[in-house]
Order: C-alpha cells, then structure tokens, then sequence
C-alpha cells in the first residue's frame, strides 16, 4: 500500500509517558513514545499484551493524562486537554462498543446528543448509509443491535462528530469473520472518500497487515520498531517482532 509522505501530519506525541503505581509496584506503561499519523494514514500498533496499546490510545484521547511528552493536532498543542477537548479532532472506538452507548436511549438520540449541539438527523441518515446499515436501526437501543452493528453505529458517531481521527482498540476482536470484514471494509472506504486516519490497535497481525499504511511494535511501554508494514512485517529487524510475527504465522496455519 502507498503511503503519500507529504500528507499533513493531523497527530503528534511525542516522548509520551506514562507510569501507573498499583500498591507498591510501578508499572511504566509508555516509556517516551512517539507517534504520529497523517491525513488518510492507518497506522497499526501491535504487541503482547499489557505492552502499553491501549494506554497509548487512552493518553492520546484525554482519557488519561500524561506524566510527561506532548501532544499536537497539527500545529495546535493539545496536551492536558481532556477527552471533551480531544473529543473534538478525534474519536476512540472500543471493542464492546455496546458499552459505549447509553442502554436507555436509542442510537439516534444517542447520536445526536453526541454532536454538540448539532441536530441533523439527514447527515445521521448519510451516514448510516455510508456504513451500510439500515435507518430503521436507528430507534433501536443498543441492547436489540449486534456487535458489528454497534461497531457501525460507534462509526457513525464518531463521524458525525467530525472526527478525522480515530483511535480503534481492537475493534474487530469481539466480531465473527464476516462482521470484521465489513468494518474493515468500512474503515478502507472511509480513507479513501475522506481521508479519515486511524490508529488500529490489533492483535491481528494478518489484519494490521491488510489494513495498515504503517506499524509501531510495542513491548514494555517502548516501540521496539516501527515504519512501513511490509519492511517491518515481511522483513523484522527486532527479535522481539520478528517473534511475535512467527507466533501469529503459526496461529494461522
Ligand atoms: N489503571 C491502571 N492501573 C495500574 N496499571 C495499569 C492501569 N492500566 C494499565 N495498567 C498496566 O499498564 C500496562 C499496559 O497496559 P495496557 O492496557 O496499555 O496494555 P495493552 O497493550 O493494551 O494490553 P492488551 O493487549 O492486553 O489489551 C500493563 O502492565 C497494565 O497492567
Ligand atoms: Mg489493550
């Protein structure tokens, strides 16, 4: 897959860390990690678990703050900015994303409560469409939809919330075969006519492979390597990578 290096770089962390104490221990979770993403660029992060993926999505959202390192969108520095703030240049999608959606209320409430004022049920209508689902979904509440369709409803949310940016975390995890390849049928579309950039925590290196401009390794809060999927996929530099790519060959045969 081509990537275009002149895009504008719409992400920035850099040297982000982050610590956790849990009794008496402490955990460096990210240790100086630097990342970034440009306009209509899906970067994949993968490692074992516990390596540090989803503390790097949460500090990158605001869900969490950062002990030290900076955060940029585009030019604006947006370090210590909570996840309201984030919430407005970027959107994270979670694997259970039923969670994500208040169970009393059904998904075009939820919907356009979530645009900030905003109430335009037409664009809610294109955008369900642009996933591929159907508009009668809409009044049902979270609980009377499937996983996948959650996951579409999680997208459309984020879109209609104007996010270029999304922050994924193993989103395809919790799906069957064919609801993950319709997602990830969805996320390529949505590059390709907006240019919609993603940071896909996976697992699956396979799909991280298919789907990805570029991949960071983590382990132990630190990227042991990173740059384009097929140098570092197809030809690993790290042992560590170079592991953890045999291990997932070997799961697929
Ligand atoms: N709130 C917390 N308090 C204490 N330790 C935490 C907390 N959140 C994460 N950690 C620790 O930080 C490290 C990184 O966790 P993280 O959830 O980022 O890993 P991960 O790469 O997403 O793993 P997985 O693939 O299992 O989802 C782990 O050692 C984890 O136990
Ligand atoms: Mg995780």
């Amino acid at each position: 897959m081509k990537t275009d290096d002149s895009r504008e770089i719409l992400l920035r962390g850099e040297r982000l860390s982050k610590r956790f104490t849990d009794k008496d221990r402490q955990i460096d979770a990210l240790s100086e990690v630097d990342v970034f993403l440009r306009r209509g660029e899906f970067l994949g992060v993968v490692g074992e678990s516990g390596s540090g993926k989803s503390t790097l999505l949460k500090v990158i959202s605001g869900l969490l703050p950062v002990d030290a390192g900076e955060i940029y969108c585009g030019e604006e520095r947006m370090t210590g900015c909570g996840a309201r703030e984030m919430g407005k240049r970027l959107q994270m999608i979670f694997q259970d994303a039923k969670s994500s959606f208040d169970p009393r209320f059904s998904m075009v409430h939820s919907i356009l409560e979530s645009g900030r004022g905003k109430r335009d049920l037409a664009e809610v209508r294109a955008l369900i469409d642009l996933v591929g689902l159907d508009s009668v979904l809409l009044s049902r509440k979270p609980a009377a939809l499937s996983g996948g369709q959650c996951q579409r409803m999680a997208i459309v949310r984020a879109l209609y919330n104007g996010a270029d940016i999304l922050l994924c975390d193993e989103i395809t995890s919790a799906l069957d075969v064919s609801s993950q390849a319709q997602i990830v049928g969805i996320l390529k579309k949505l590059k390709e006519q907006r240019g919609l950039a993603v940071l896909f925590v996976s697992h699956d290196i396979a799909l991280v492979r298919m789907l990805c401009d570029r991949v960071l390794v983590m382990q132990n809060g630190r990227v042991v390597e990173g740059g384009r999927i097929a140098n570092v996929v197809d030809d690993p530099q790290d042992p560590y990578t170079r592991q953890l790519i045999e291990s997932a060959r070997r799961q697929s045969l």
